[in-house]
């Protein structure tokens, strides 16, 4: 059986990637410190899989713990999670975010070649291009420069991948490009679990439903789209957990076709902000209370990906419908405020 390291397996994409890991015969280590995430996460990923996988809390950015943590546990592939991720939080302290994401990475890879850990697959953003000049987005289009220091430790955490293997060409890895993940675990198990007021549009949209939030904020409905709201690419998370699953079984399968690859994460389709709002409406029943107000400082207009190298290369695609996405999302929201 093949031991794979999670880092941020408690937090929300590394929740769902740990379940179908262990669905997939697995055995998993998560490393995480906790700092966006509880510990109870683990009891429904056991509730799920009959499984509790191992746990270490760690912080990744002390060297010395990431060796104890490889010195106890023989690694085969590692999944690279954990991660600040609030854009607006970045551009406040960017260096927490540059030392945070960075310093764990580079742990993390010193560990690899100290331990000859075969294989690493890290979790990259769609943020890398920008506002792409041609859509749907291929994996070859122009990493652009970043609108946040967030951002820029995705592109500049893919450059110290890419340089890792070309120093030992024995390594590999695959960059996994997600566009939006959103909705939960089919059981309303696990989801996500945002702290304070949520960032991202679809806990905001539960949360107003579930009455925690008086109303909805819709970022600008003068973009160039056909309803005026901007386009995003949102894929399920556990189709999105699917794919990594299928990226370590690639590396540790020797099917890579270079020692670092790269794939994008998405549907293939478009969905604009008033769209999701429709089709809540539409599966749950209830009217949202929203406002159109400015645009977000740094948002794009609209993003969708090619999938076709994800389709053809890993035999990956993204498999549940935006509905059921979005109910997964909404049952979610009503376990955890117990409606
Ligand atoms: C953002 C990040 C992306 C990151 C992802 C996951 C940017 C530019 N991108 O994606 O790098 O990987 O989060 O954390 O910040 N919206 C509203 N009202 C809200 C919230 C969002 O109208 O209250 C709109 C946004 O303007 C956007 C869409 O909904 O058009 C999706 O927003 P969001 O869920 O925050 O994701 P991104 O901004 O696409």
């Amino acid at each position: 059986m093949h031991t794979i390291l999670v880092t941020g397996g408690t937090g929300y994409i590394g929740s769902h990637t740990t379940v179908e890991l262990v669905k997939s015969g697995y055995h998993v280590v998560i490393a995480d410190n906790l700092s966006n995430s509880t510990i109870e996460v683990l009891d429904g990923i056991q509730n799920i899989t009959g499984v509790k996988p191992q746990f270490e809390k760690l912080d990744l950015c002390d060297r010395k713990s990431v060796i104890t943590l490889f010195e106890k546990f023989k690694i085969d592939a590692i999944i690279h999670f954990a991660a600040l991720k609030a854009v607006g939080e970045s551009m406040e302290i960017p260096l927490e975010y540059y030392h945070n994401n960075l310093e764990s990475l580079i742990n993390l890879l010193f560990a690899t070649s100290k331990f000859n850990t075969k294989g690493f697959v890290f979790s990259s953003s769609c943020t890398v291009y920008g506002q792409p000049d041609i859509l749907p987005v291929t994996e070859n289009a122009p990493i652009k420069k970043s609108m946040s220091p967030y951002g820029n430790t995705k592109q500049i955490a893919e450059e110290i991948i890419q340089d890792t293997i070309t120093a030992n060409p024995s390594f590999k890895a695959i960059s996994l490009r997600y566009f939006n993940p959103i909705g939960a675990h089919e059981s309303a198990l696990i989801g996500e679990l945002p702290l304070g007021v949520p960032l991202n549009l679809v806990p905001f949209v539960t949360q107003t439903m579930a009455g925690v939030r008086e109303k909805l904020l819709i970022f600008g409905n003068n973009y160039n789209t056909p309803d005026g709201t901007a386009i995003r690419d949102y894929i399920n998370v556990s189709d999105l957990a699917k794919a990594h699953v299928v990226a370590v079984q690639r590396i540790l399968e020797n099917k890579n076709k270079n020692n670092y690859e790269t794939f994008n994460l998405g549907t293939g389709k478009g969905v604009s902000v008033m769209e999701i709002i429709k089709s809540f409406e539409k599966i749950t029943g209830k009217k949202i209370n929203y406002e159109i107000v400015n645009r977000r400082p740094g948002d794009i207009e609209k993003v969708w990906a090619d999938t076709s190298l994800a389709n053809t290369e890993l035999g990956w695609r993204a498999a549940i419908s935006l509905e059921e996405t979005l109910k997964s999302a909404w049952e979610w929201e009503k376990r955890i405020r117990n409606i």
